[in-house]
């Protein structure tokens, strides 16, 4: 087979990719979502599922996605162009890459306002703002600065001009430096949280909390968030892993990096949740708080425990950093195909869709203020995007991915790409690939849409 290469560049090594596709993978799902649909779905039994869907979907497409980028080695649309007709079929595959590319556009405009939030509050953090402060006041702090539009502008145009300025500087001398600068930094805060909260929280009712085993708690709503966050959280479904890929050296094996990718982000999330429950317990605070977990609960917990302003300014330039990295790999299957699609350079083409996405966010944002009574299927916009992106175009994206590459391309394209040696993994992989995976999202996009829209 011809070698293709990659006209953007292509990581040093295979742990550069590993740290890059990992910073994609964790971010605010990891560290924002999951505990708070965890705490709403009573912990243990909806944690035990979200395992399972990570090893037996996530895992399995990830790969797939992994094996269409480094095989085509353009951006997602592209790729799927390029894999499609190789293996002998219709370049209308590419498709797949458009919706997918739309998809990190709309993710982008809701996910940028809750990192505007994050921004918000490293500096309230950082100011004490939090000192002492009760529940009620705390859950002001936050309401208030959503009743805000300037300052969600603000901080959301901060985010968007920091995610812009990393694309920029192209696979290299962006993605690739802030990955080696970012995603240590990343680890070390992680494990000082959670050392924080071994030593000042109730680390055992925290543990138990995630870990107990019920199975009379879990609803059949529980399994299927927990399919749906299983894709968000390992940014599949919209072409982020498959443009990260196209950019892996070609001798790394995919199985197993996919492999470590998924257990690393399985377990930010983890200790994540091991670092916020016991802070929650410890200030019998309730941990099915929802989306204000991070952001009233949190905050009401760091201000009053010792040394709690430090860590939990530390804990808030933690979230930012994880959803820099994510956010970045949002917009990257976009600017890749915007680069080869018209040749342009990748300056011009950050501050064009930076600009797009802006103005999409400015739209995310107004839901809680002077957009509060649009309503799209009787959600706010903020909430529609978040809803239509998790629940629709990640499965359906994951689903393609899934049939493309279990049921179009041959043996010969898969079994070159995955190059693995022993033939029950492969045969696992492509039993996976071709029924559980398309079978298990099928369902979760048909149970959500008769649920939510029916
Ligand atoms: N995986 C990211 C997170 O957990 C979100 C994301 C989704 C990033 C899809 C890229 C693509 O926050």
């Amino acid at each position: 087979m011809k070698d293709r290469q990659n006209i953007h560049g292509s990581w040093a090594s295979r742990w550069v990719f590993i740290m890059a596709a990992t910073g994609s993978a964790v971010g605010l799902g990891n560290i924002w979502k999951f505990p708070y649909i965890a705490g709403q779905n009573g912990g243990g039994a909806f944690v035990l599922v979200y395992l399972l869907f990570i090893l037996a979907v996530g895992v399995p497409i990830m790969m797939a996605e992994v094996l269409v980028g480094r095989r085509g080695r353009q951006s997602p649309i592209n790729s799927m162009r390029e894999v499609a007709m190789e293996a002998g079929h219709a370049p209308g595959w590419s498709v797949v890459g458009w919706v997918g590319a739309l998809a990190g556009f709309l993710i982008f405009s809701f996910y940028s306002v809750v990192a505007g939030w994050v921004l918000a509050y490293v500096a309230a953090m950082g100011n004490g703002e939090f000192l002492d402060i009760g529940s009620e006041q705390a859950s002001k702090v936050f309401s208030r600065l959503l009743a805000d539009p300037q300052a969600l502008l603000i901080w959301h145009s901060v985010f968007v001009v920091l995610v812009m300025t990393v694309l920029m500087g192209g696979v290299n001398k962006g993605l690739e430096r802030a990955t080696k600068i970012m995603m240590p930094a990343l680890f070390v805060l992680l494990l000082l949280l959670l050392g924080y909260s071994m030593t000042s929280g109730s680390f055992g009712e925290g543990l138990e909390f995630l870990f107990h085993f019920d199975p009379s708690e879990l609803s059949w709503d529980a399994v299927l968030v927990a399919l749906g966050h299983s894709f968000f959280t390992l940014s599949l479904g919209m072409g982020s892993i498959m443009a990260y890929g196209s950019y892996m050296p070609k001798n790394a094996s995919i199985g197993g990096t996919v492999l470590t990718i998924a257990a690393l982000d399985t377990i930010v999330a983890l200790v994540a949740g091991m670092a916020i429950f016991p802070i929650v317990f410890a200030n019998s605070l309730d941990p099915g708080a929802g989306p204000g977990l991070m952001f009233i609960t949190l905050p009401v917990a760091f201000g009053h425990m010792p040394g709690g302003q430090v860590f939990g300014f530390l804990f808030f330039v933690l979230v930012a950093l994880a959803a820099w990295t994510s956010a970045i790999s949002l917009m990257e299957p976009g600017v890749a195909w915007m680069v080869e699609r018209f040749g342009l350079k990748r300056g011009p083409v950050c501050i064009m869709l930076g600009m797009v996405v802006w103005l999409l966010g400015i739209a995310a944002l107004s839901s809680f203020n002077f957009g509060s009574d649009i309503a799209l299927f009787g959600m706010n916009i903020f909430d529609f995007l978040d809803f239509i992106t998790a629940n629709v175009f990640l499965p359906l994206g994951g689903l393609f991915v899934a049939v493309f590459t279990g049921w179009i391309l041959n043996k010969k394209i898969t079994g070159n790409e995955l190059a693995i040696a022993n033939p029950l993994y492969y045969l696992a992989w492509s039993v996976m690939i071709r029924y559980i995976a398309p079978i298990a999202v099928a369902a979760i996009f048909i149970f959500n849409l008769i649920e939510k829209l029916g």
